[in-house]
């Protein structure tokens, strides 16, 4: 490795920012060389702060339908080929109760931008699984929606809201979303869930159509202004039926760079090892972790619908009950040196160490 990326290296370490053109630098310039050194220093920004504990996300997928059509989604409306479902509401609680038997205290309900999830029928259902659920936080990934439902949603239990941004370019937004989604619109969403009170998750696809390594910068200047408390980030897949199939998926090394640039940029950031990681690369979770990450998210949702709720090809978990995703992650994240814990998971804004207990109850 050069001196230049050294040196890159031991500023985005000491001063948690570059400039835009350095970004780009130490993206562009990468090796196989710098890659270690980045992640080497990302395990150490994270070690004073959660130190090798892993937080758990459950996801469940409670509807496959959605009114947008988003050009490298599965589940687009323009998909003929996907069978449709929606989880009735005492499944989905049902199904976070099970979660938190099983130990989960996070709780993500995800779901396409589907009409029929109502303020009212959302609400319902948040603040069960908050009265049934103690010491859990409800997070929701249900896409945009207006100022006024996200706050009733909070008011009725909700505390996080994962939306990720797609891309920090207005230019970039354009060629991946049809005409009537806006890039400014989505961001509007992102800066009412703070201002509301939610802790917010963004994030962007690795590898999508069109990105560039300027676009790239761009998203780690978007960390460092924005300071999302999550960043979700995973390789872009193509799905078969999209618009988008024939573009290559993004790799397990360059996602894993960003992760090691992100937590360096966001020391405090919880950062998923998502599932499409884990998809392009059999051990790819286990990679985002000794990258910089710190959350997975094993799927909770009920085994009959997981296939249906395909965004890109190939995911995995998908014949998996809901116990063996937890215990094949606690296996796997052991297997590596890390734990996952019996935890709510909350951004920690201040170094601490000492107020996780472990998990043993297996
Ligand atoms: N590949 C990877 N990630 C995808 N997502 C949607 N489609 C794909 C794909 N083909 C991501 C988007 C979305 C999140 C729920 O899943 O970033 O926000
Ligand atoms: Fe789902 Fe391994 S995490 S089977």
């Amino acid at each position: 490795m050069n001196d230049r990326m050294q040196r890159l290296i031991d500023r985005l370490s000491q001063e948690h920012a570059l400039s835009l053109g350095e970004y780009e630098e130490l993206i562009a310039g990468r090796t196989p060389e710098s890659a270690e050194l980045l992640a080497q220093r990302a395990v150490e920004a994270r070690e004073p702060i959660y130190g090798k504990t892993v937080f758990t996300r459950g996801l469940i997928e409670i509807s496959n339908i959605c009114k947008n059509d988003c050009l490298y989604c599965g589940i687009r409306r323009s998909n003929r080929n996907v069978e449709r479902y929606r989880l009735e509401p005492d499944v989905i609680v049902a199904c976070a109760q099970e979660g938190y038997e099983l130990g989960f205290r996070t709780i993500v309900l995800q779901g396409g931008e589907d009409s029929f999830f109502s303020d009212e029928i959302l609400c319902g259902i948040v603040s069960r699984i908050v009265a049934s659920c103690p010491d859990t936080a409800v997070t929701l990934s249900m896409g945009e929606r207006s100022r006024a439902s996200y706050e009733l949603l909070h008011e009725a239990g909700a505390t996080r809201y994962l939306l990720r941004h797609e891309t920090a370019t207005r230019e970039h937004y354009e060629r991946l979303h049809p005409k009537g989604m806006s890039w400014d619109a989505r961001m509007q969403c992102l800066y009412n869930l703070r201002e509301i009170g939610y802790q917010v998750g963004a994030g962007f696809m690795v590898g999508a159509p069109f990105q560039t390594n300027a676009h790239l910068a761009q998203e780690m200047r978007f960390v460092e202004e924005f300071k999302p408390d999550m960043c979700g980030i995973g390789p872009f897949i193509p799905h078969h039926d999209t618009p988008f199939k024939d573009h290559p998926a993004g790799t397990l090394e360059l996602t894993c760079y960003l992760l090691s640039m992100i937590r360096l940029i966001h020391p405090p950031v919880l950062l998923p090892a998502t599932t499409a990681l884990g998809t392009i690369d059999a051990r790819g979770r286990e990679k985002g972790m000794q990258a910089g990450a710190n959350v997975v998210m094993p799927n909770l949702s009920p085994v009959t619908v997981r296939r249906q709720y395909e965004l890109y090809d190939n995911k995995i978990c998908i014949g998996d009950e809901a116990a063996q995703c937890r215990s094949c992650l606690q296996i796997r994240m052991r297997n590596i040196g890390y734990e996952v814990v019996i935890d709510r998971g909350d951004i920690r804004k201040t170094a601490h160490t000492n107020s996780v207990r472990l998990c043993h109850q297996e």
